[in-house]
């Protein structure tokens, strides 16, 4: 039996997360998956009323599970960086959850930012480093709140960690015949991503098979928007992925599409969209759920069940192409109308079958 984590979180996280469960329960039952779901409320609530953001507990817990669902967090009332750093930041790290794979999928023309682009066109998947870079916390104030303030954030690059990113990367093409991209800012981070490009040339020795190329990330932003289709896989460090994934989001159709696996095949795994908390417009019952329904499918895909994932993907494409969906995608759906909509989807996808 494979056990899930389900962690709401914070403001539409709980509206999506809803639906995500939902088409896993459907899943589960119709197709005896054995999958076992256990809710745990970390969060604002928690941190306002306790102050407490992962407790030890549950951690050791959560390492019982084969993967966890995640929802979002983040809540005006509390201080940003918070829970976003106290629970999200410290799962990817406390698994050691290497990979952040994020792919960029444009469902149907009409959703296409880009004037003569389209589901050709918008295909791709972004690999982004999830454990060093910027975001490993190292740095500190000097002198805080004085005058003289000095504050540091230190980039980390360890040939252990861009090795394994970038194998991952490599494999991750290879299987899917994809070109790889590699993006950093090696023309001026001449320490931390000579390292990424040292190591990304090596690397390709082993990979005669694999294409590769090499964008600067101001440019590869430029090509983007500009040339989609020259994109297969990108593989970049922790920042840069987290802010071309936003482009990437909106090139596909907005926020509420972009999904997102922390992976390590070693530990526990999470699932989540890309999207936030998204606080004006939580409880509304408005919250596009359709990325926690691909992380859903991504879960199952994890677990083993690739052609369950394949059929999410396609009753996905099926709302899109129907008109069902939420008012973010011109749609009239609710959250919930949205999660029972897809269900609907998959269950005809069974009878066709
Ligand atoms: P956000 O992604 O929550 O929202 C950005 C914009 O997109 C908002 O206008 C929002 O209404 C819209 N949007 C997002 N998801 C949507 C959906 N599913 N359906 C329809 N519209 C959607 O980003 P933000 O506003 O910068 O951040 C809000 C809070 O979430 C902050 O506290 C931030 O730190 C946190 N955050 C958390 C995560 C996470 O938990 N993975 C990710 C990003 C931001
Ligand atoms: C994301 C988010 C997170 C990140 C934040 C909330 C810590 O923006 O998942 O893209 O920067 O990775
Ligand atoms: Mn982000």
């Amino acid at each position: 039996m494979a056990k899930i984590a389900v962690i709401p979180g914070d403001g539409i996280g709980k509206e999506v997360v809803n639906e995500g469960v939902k088409v896993l329960e459907y899943l589960n039952s119709t197709y005896e998956l054995g999958l076992g779901f256990k809710e745990f409320d970390l969060g604002a609530a928690r941190y306002l009323k306790y102050g407490e953001l992962v407790p030890d507990n549950i951690l050791n817990e959560l390492e019982t599970f084969d993967a966890i669902f995640l929802g979002a967090v983040g809540d005006p009332a509390v201080e940003p960086g918070i829970l976003e750093k106290g629970i999200l930041l410290k799962l990817r790290f406390y698994f050691d959850q290497y990979v952040n794979l994020r792919p960029v999928k444009l469902y149907n023309d009409r959703f296409s930012p880009l004037k003569g682009k389209g589901v050709d066109e918008i295909n791709f998947t972004v690999v982004r480093e999830n454990t060093e870079g910027l975001y490993a916390g190292i740095g500190g104030f000097l002198k805080k709140d004085t005058p003289d303030e000095i504050a540091t954030q230190e980039m980390i690059a360890s040939r252990k960690g861009v090795d394994r990113i970038l194998k991952y990367a490599f494999e991750y093409a290879r299987k899917t015949g994809g070109k790889l991209t590699v993006s950093d800012k090696s023309n001026v981070l001449t320490y931390a991503h000579n390292l990424w490009q040292r190591a990304f040339k090596a690397m390709a020795q082993e990979y005669s098979d694999v294409e590769t190329n090499h964008y600067l990330i101001d440019a590869i932003t430029m090509k983007m928007v500009r040339n989609p289709e020259i994109f297969d896989v990108i593989v970049t460090c922790n920042l840069f992925g987290d802010i071309i994934t936003d482009l990437g989001a909106e090139l596909q159709g907005g926020m509420g599409l972009a999904v997102s696996g922390n992976i390590n095949p070693d530990t526990v795994s999470m699932f989540e969209p890309v999207h936030g908390s998204a606080p004006d417009i939580a409880g509304q019952n408005i919250a596009n759920p359709l990325a926690t329904i691909l992380a859903a499918g991504m879960i199952v895909e994890y677990l083993g069940h690739e052609e369950l994932s394949a059929m999410v993907d396609q009753a996905v494409q099926s709302s899109i192409d129907n008109n069902k969906v939420t008012p973010d995608m011109g749609g009239e759906l609710s959250t919930s109308e949205v999660g029972n909509h897809l269900v609907k989807v998959l269950k005809e996808l069974k009878g066709d079958k």
